[in-house]
């Protein structure tokens, strides 16, 4: 059986350090669905369309990465996909908890599927969505924390540009 792995997310925006796990479960997996999240329970900055969109621009030299926009549960994106491992990342303890709860549930509403858990990589362990948001607003460097990209969207969200400064 050919084991098919998704890896959704918020991405809002999108970090390296989540474009560091995509680039490693590619190596592992043969297809590695990135799955964006159009409903969810944050108030994102960026619209779905937007997200997409930075995801898909932050992967394109990975062949084994799809990129699409999803709603609804998550199980039922495993299904549609015929999908059995769903990726999520760990950077310290405190992600532990949130991460247990929705693996547990989501093998409680699918039980075939496996929740793999990769470490981030240490140079992006502390490097969240929010913290590159909140440094980018206060007109704060953020270009190795974010692909290219990534950073001049935020920069013209903001109206800000620290490397002209
Ligand atoms: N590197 C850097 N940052 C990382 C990271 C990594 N490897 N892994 C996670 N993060 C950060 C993100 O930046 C984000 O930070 P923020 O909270 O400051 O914004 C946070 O960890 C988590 O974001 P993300 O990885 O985008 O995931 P999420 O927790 O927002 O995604 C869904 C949650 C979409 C997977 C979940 O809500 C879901 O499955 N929704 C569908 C509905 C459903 O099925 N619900 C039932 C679930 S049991």
């Amino acid at each position: 059986m050919e084991n098919i792995a998704i890896y959704p997310g918020t991405f809002d925006p999108i970090t390296n350090g989540h474009v560091d796990l995509i680039r490693r479960a590619t190596a592992i997996f043969p297809r590695v669905h990135v799955l964006v999240a159009a409903d969810t329970k944050k108030t994102p900055m960026f619209s779905a369309e937007e997200r997409c969109e930075m995801v898909k621009e932050a992967v394109k030299d990975l062949d084994r990465a799809v990129v699409e926009i999803f709603n609804g549960l998550l199980v039922e994106q495993v299904r549609r996909l015929s999908a059995n491992i769903i990726i999520r990342g760990l950077r310290a303890v405190s992600d532990f908890e949130y991460e247990s709860q929705m693996a547990l549930m989501n093998k409680r509403l699918h039980p075939e599927v496996e929740t793999f858990f990769m470490i981030s990589t240490e140079e992006y362990a502390y490097v969240s969505s929010s913290f590159v948001k909140e440094i980018a607003g206060l007109g704060g460097e953020v270009g190795s924390m974010v692909p290219p990209g990534v950073a001049r969207m935020l920069y013209s969200r903001y109206g800000s540009n620290p490397a002209g400064r």
